[in-house]
């Protein structure tokens, strides 16, 4: 693993998770560019001195285009708002223009499957399938389409890494998380990561190529599970 700083863009910067990881990419001196929404930019104010804005919808190809330009890392949050394609729009913009040797990381959350072999509680599923219907009919949000996203990079040749999110809780970091390739492992049995540290995995990425071309589940660094099976050897960190 090499860690050298870099230029990196951060699509959905003014999020939760975007901003956390703007701090972590400035922390480890990276030159950071963060897209968002005009209207969200404020938000982000506390970096105005250390950060470019291209401001605009992360789905916009002209946009990111802009945004990626001599990046050699881009990390994005694949947010599935509205029915409008906004996740599969993004990742398609950041697929077309990202620089050829550009690192491209990816977030998600743990019902995105690229093998099949992820093993689901019967809640986890009920809850994914409802959330899905009820986000749809009020057309607040379309998981389908992450879904689609995701389809459109794990079939691509570039240096990706899609990150899959347990559930989230606010709070100071406990440092990076642990993975492993597949829901069911044990290891991510409690299934709940400090936003910070998902930001941190995020970033820290960046400069892991055993990721690139994988899909780590991931879980807090100390969360029940992951004391108990970190010395399992698949996938621990
Ligand atoms: N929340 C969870 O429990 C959870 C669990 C597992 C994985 N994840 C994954 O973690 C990532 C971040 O999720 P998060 O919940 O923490 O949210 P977040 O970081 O706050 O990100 C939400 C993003 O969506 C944008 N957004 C919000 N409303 C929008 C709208 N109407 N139109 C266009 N963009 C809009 C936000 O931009 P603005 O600043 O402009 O509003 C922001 O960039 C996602 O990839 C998600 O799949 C989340």
């Amino acid at each position: 693993m090499s860690r050298t700083t870099k230029k990196v863009c951060i699509i959905g910067a003014s999020g939760k998770l975007g901003q956390y990881m703007v701090q972590h990419a400035l922390d480890r001196g990276h030159e950071v560019v963060g897209v968002c929404r005009e209207r969200s930019a404020p938000k982000l104010d506390r970096f105005a001195d250390r950060i470019s804005i291209v401001p605009g919808p992360t789905n916009d190809p002209e946009v990111v285009r802009q945004a990626v330009a001599g990046c050699d890392g881009v990390l994005t949050v694949l947010a599935p708002w509205g029915v409008q394609q906004y996740s599969s729009g993004t990742a398609q913009a950041v697929l077309d223009h990202a620089e050829p040797h550009a690192r491209l990381v990816f977030s998600c959350g743990w019902h995105i499957t690229r093998d099949g072999q992820d093993r689901y509680s019967r809640r986890f599923l009920a809850t994914v399938r409802l959330v899905t219907w009820l986000a749809k009919a009020v057309r607040a949000v379309e998981i389908d389409d992450q879904v689609e996203a995701c389809r459109r990079i794990f079939t691509s040749d570039r240096r990706w890494t899609v990150v899959r999110g347990s559930d989230l809780e606010e709070g100071p970091s406990q440092g990076l998380p642990v993975w492993s390739r597949h829901v069911g492992d044990p290891i991510l049995e409690s299934n709940l990561t400090r936003r910070v540290d998902f930001a941190l995995f995020m970033v820290a990425a960046l400069d892991d190529d055993s990721l690139v071309h994988q899909e780590p589940a991931i879980v807090g660094r100390l969360s029940p599970s992951a004391t108990a099976h970190r010395q399992q050897p698949e996938g621990a960190r």
